[in-house]
């Protein structure tokens, strides 16, 4: 694809012109495919000047913190570090419900652990950092996905204004003229790996929007291991490039349920997984009988505190794709 190639040349270059021979720049990456290409972009323009930061919030799927981690280090050479936050979202989350105050606080959080490592960085490379990575693409910068409520990712810019002000930093957003489809061609040619140019959209208050009802650890650990059986499952069927977005929600009720020769009174995992191509609207995936009696079974059996599993059936609108 020789646009492409041409882009990646173009864009290596003005990085370079932009940020100069010495500059520095910092940058958040979740594991997304549109952090994760900007990462690279940016690595390959200026190495370890580019300065990559991963905030463990406690709310990311099953291992996936050290998935990146490996990933983005081993992997592709980016230079990361990695600040284990869950605590102090876990405890900011403590006895919340309600989820835009969920998105809030994470949003919040984030922003403040954001701020202090690159503070970090800023001290230990002597205040050379001068810029602010984003992977945002054409449609953020036309906000066509509308959320609920202000992203916890620091896509929105009136997320990072108060970094960007704060800390003098200026903004360089590479794939701002770009779509999704682009961003995938471009991670492809800079040797991300399919799993992660593939991977489903995931929402920046993660999983902690998909415990309905208060995020505790013990519903972190029920909610990731039910989501890690449905998707390894999906993958393991051929499935998972034709849903556009798939996760296990927990639900805050208890039913009944026999265990062996016990009584239980455990929580339902919802499965929800749509199709869509704008995420403005979609449709639930029609997955054949047999493969949601395995992934039921396989959830009731593996994962304690659950005894029931049900799939959503609702399409968007009126349901949207998260619970929350
Ligand atoms: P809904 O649930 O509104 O979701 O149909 C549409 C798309 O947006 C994602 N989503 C979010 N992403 N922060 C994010 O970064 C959020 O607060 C948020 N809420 C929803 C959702 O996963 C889906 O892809």
């Amino acid at each position: 694809n020789w646009t492409m190639e041409k882009f990646v040349d173009t864009e290596i270059e003005r990085i370079r012109a932009v940020v100069g021979p010495t500059g520095q720049v910092i940058g958040a990456v979740s594991g997304g495919v549109d952090s994760t290409v900007a990462a690279k972009l940016m690595h390959a323009a200026i190495g370890d000047r580019f300065h990559a930061i991963l905030v463990d919030n406690g709310v990311m799927r099953l291992n996936e913190c050290q998935i990146v981690h490996e990933t983005l280090t081993k992997g592709l050479g980016i230079n990361l570090a990695v600040v284990d936050a869950s605590e102090e979202f876990l405890s900011k989350l403590k006895g919340v419900i309600d989820p835009e105050k969920k998105r809030m606080i994470i949003g919040n959080t984030f922003i403040e652990v954001f701020q202090r490592e690159a503070e970090r960085v800023m001290r230990e490379s002597g205040g050379a950092v001068d810029f602010l990575l984003q992977g945002t693409l054409y449609p953020d910068v036309i906000e066509s996905i509308s959320f609920k409520g202000p992203s916890a990712t620091i896509k929105t810019h009136h997320n990072v204004g108060g970094l960007l002000k704060n800390m003098k930093l200026k903004l360089i957003e590479p794939l701002r003229e770009l779509f999704k489809d682009e961003v995938r061609i471009l991670g492809t040619n800079l040797g991300i790996p399919e799993d992660l140019v593939w991977r489903h959209p995931f929402p920046g208050p993660g999983i902690a929007i998909r415990i309905l009802g208060e995020v505790t650890p013990e519903q972190v650990a029920i909610a990731r291991k039910a989501d890690h059986i449905f998707i390894e499952e999906i993958k393991a069927a051929g499935l998972y490039r034709q849903i556009s977005q798939a996760f296990a929600a927990l639900l805050p009720v208890r039913a009944v349920g026999v265990m062996g020769d016990k009584r239980v009174h455990d929580q339902i995992i919802a499965l929800r997984a749509v199709e869509t191509t704008d995420y403005m609207t979609a449709d639930w995936f029609d997955f054949d009988g047999k493969f949601l009696r395995k992934v039921a079974g396989r959830i009731v059996n593996e994962v304690e505190g659950v005894c029931r599993v049900v799939y959503d059936v609702t399409q968007k609108p009126p349901g949207t794709i998260e619970f929350q």
